[in-house]
């Protein structure tokens, strides 16, 4: 079959500006990825995502793109990317780009043509609407922008506003233009005809938008949303992008899906009129908090449970699943899920309980050393416009300054774009010079070189789980059981394929709990795959679990 790699696969993100300082300008770079590609590879992956590489003003770190047939002069050059997807290809690892079509930059220049007038042609490139109201003053509609205030923004030349549902600098690409779709359809046919093997969709779920733009229904941010959200024409526009591009290449999607459920993602990647191979789901990432990584709750173990089961047996046999806990847009997995206090043992159970699930493991960088959340001591600090939005909306609440800064030290996704640990020199071996966001002050403990020499680091048993996953397919295409659904303890599941049966147990306690094996399963006649704890229990089916024990059974 056609593009079924990415099953077996194991996917490791790059965010560009935080991997590797190659060139000594305190900013992450493709110089750097290329002395990187060896230690990527022998993490057990298969294939790279870039987060977007291309010229941008970094009003949202690159996801605001002025140019998308170039590379950043802050991360090199074409020929440097071209020395770097070889590189890759070398060491039999794929390279996705990230496809960025929701919006440009205000500095593309389809953008800056459609400043010039209604009767320029890229003018409908965008969504370019009148005022309301009687002197016209008042935005086309009440929408809220998910990054930066209203989704409006006024230009006196024109007297006419445009549309960015993220941040102002990130106005909202007409899809309705075919004219676009062309260009989105010559962008992919660009990288794809150099080499790359596919992309990660940023937000795809939002590229159409109502007809007519109607009002929404008021939310402190992102009003609107149900307008666009899964658009009437999404699916459509999808389908035109799989089948113009697809027949000409062996080419991998996967779309990333803010609010959608696993029963929507089936529609778009299940069947034969799939239009993704994958979506990037957030059900699973939000059972520490309440609908934004904003609005904090404590971590709740059922919540997490449910939301991957459901896409286990929804997606089972049907489409696939993208397994992540960490990524550009989130804060480091244990700080959430986990414990600091049981830093290794947490992150491995954490590491275990992801990715011997059904499905795809993506690997941000950092996750495998068990990077934690940054504390900064400042809100000036940050660099993120999601940060500074929420500041702003958490002051009109009337929260303090203080409590603001507590709320984006445990929330904002900048926790996971601090310069990667490498050593214990400074910078954490990232850069020569000062990086441009500030480095994690516990980069001596937590680093790649320590962790290279010490057979028992998160960073090893990466290594191993990976393997372990690779090794069995039980793990890659076995059907998917939870037990135990009610405990606040435990996360137990099993796996089932060609006659064998795998069982895993994860312990989110912080301290010692009994543990019972689920009826039907003798731990003692399993074989122990791999586990966080040196010595396993002697009497394993009713034992004493550890805190963030994790243990991996196979039963042949
Ligand atoms: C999703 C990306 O992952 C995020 O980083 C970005 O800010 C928004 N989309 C807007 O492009």
């Amino acid at each position: 079959m056609k593009n079924e790699w990415y099953k077996e696969a194991v996917i490791y993100q790059i965010w560009p500006r935080s991997f590797k300082d190659g060139n000594g300008d305190g900013i992450g770079d493709l110089q750097g990825v290329l002395e990187k590609l060896d230690y990527i590879k022998s993490l057990g992956v298969d294939c790279i995502w870039f987060s977007p590489l291309y010229p941008s003003p970094n009003c949202d770190y690159g996801y605001d793109i002025a140019d998308y047939k170039d590379i950043s002069p802050d991360y090199g050059d074409l020929a440097l990317f071209k020395q770097v997807l070889d590189g890759a290809h070398e060491r039999g690892m794929k390279v996705l780009m990230d496809l960025v079509v929701n919006h440009t930059s205000t500095e593309h220049k389809w953008f800056q043509e459609s400043l010039k007038g209604k009767d320029n042609p890229y003018h409908d490139y965008y969504f370019w609407r009148k005022g309301k109201g009687k002197d016209g003053k008042k935005p086309p509609n009440n929408w809220l922008s998910t990054f930066e205030g209203g989704a409006w923004e006024y230009n006196k030349d024109l007297d006419e506003y445009y549309l960015h549902v993220f941040a102002k600098g990130q106005p909202d690409l007409n899809m309705d233009n075919p004219k676009v779709r062309e260009e989105v359809k010559s962008i992919m046919r660009f990288w794809l005809d150099m080499g790359v093997d596919g992309f990660r969709e940023d937000v795809i779920t939002f590229i159409s938008k109502k007809e007519g733009l109607p009002d929404g229904f008021p939310l402190p941010i992102a009003t609107g949303v149900e307008h666009y959200n899964k658009g009437p024409h999404c699916h459509e526009y999808l389908t035109e992008f799989r089948k113009d591009i697809m027949k000409d290449y062996d080419c991998f999607m996967v779309g990333e899906s803010p609010m959608t459920n696993s029963k929507d993602a089936l529609k778009y990647t299940a069947g034969d009129d799939k239009v993704l191979d994958m979506m990037i789901s957030f059900d699973h990432m939000q059972a520490d908090c309440f609908i934004t990584d904003t609005l904090c709750t404590p971590f709740n173990l059922k919540k997490m449970k449910k939301a991957f089961s459901d896409w286990q047996y929804k997606l089972n046999g049907r489409s696939w699943n993208a397994l992540y806990l960490e990524n550009h847009d989130h804060p480091r997995i244990i700080s959430r899920y986990g414990s600091e206090k049981f830093w290794k043992e947490s992150g491995k159970m954490l590491a275990t309980m992801c990715y011997m699930q059904c499905g795809t493991p993506f690997v941000y960088q950092g996750q495998e050393i068990g990077m934690l959340n940054n504390h900064l001591d400042s809100v000036d600090k940050f660099k993120d416009v999601v940060t500074f939005n929420n500041e702003k909306l958490f002051k009109k609440f009337g929260f303090s300054d203080a409590t603001y800064l507590k709320i984006a030290n445990r929330t904002s996704r900048e926790n996971a774009r601090t310069p990667v640990q490498w050593d214990k020199s400074k910078y954490a071996g990232f850069s020569s010079v000062e990086p441009w966001f500030s480095v994690n002050p516990n980069y001596k403990e937590i680093n790649v070189k320590q962790q290279e020499k010490d057979k028992d680091s998160i960073l090893n048993y990466y290594r191993k789980l990976l393997k372990v996953r690779k090794e069995n397919k039980i793990f890659i295409y076995g059907d998917y059981k939870e037990h135990f659904p009610e405990s606040n303890d435990f996360y137990v599941y099993e796996r089932t394929y060609e006659g064998k049966r795998a069982l895993v147990i994860c312990s989110f306690a912080d301290e010692t709990k009994t543990f019972r094996a689920p009826a039907g399963f003798d731990l003692t006649k399993g074989k122990l795959l791999i586990s966080n704890y040196k010595d396993a229990p002697a009497k394993p089916n009713i034992c004493a679990l550890r805190p963030y024990e994790a243990r991996v059974y196979l039963f042949a």
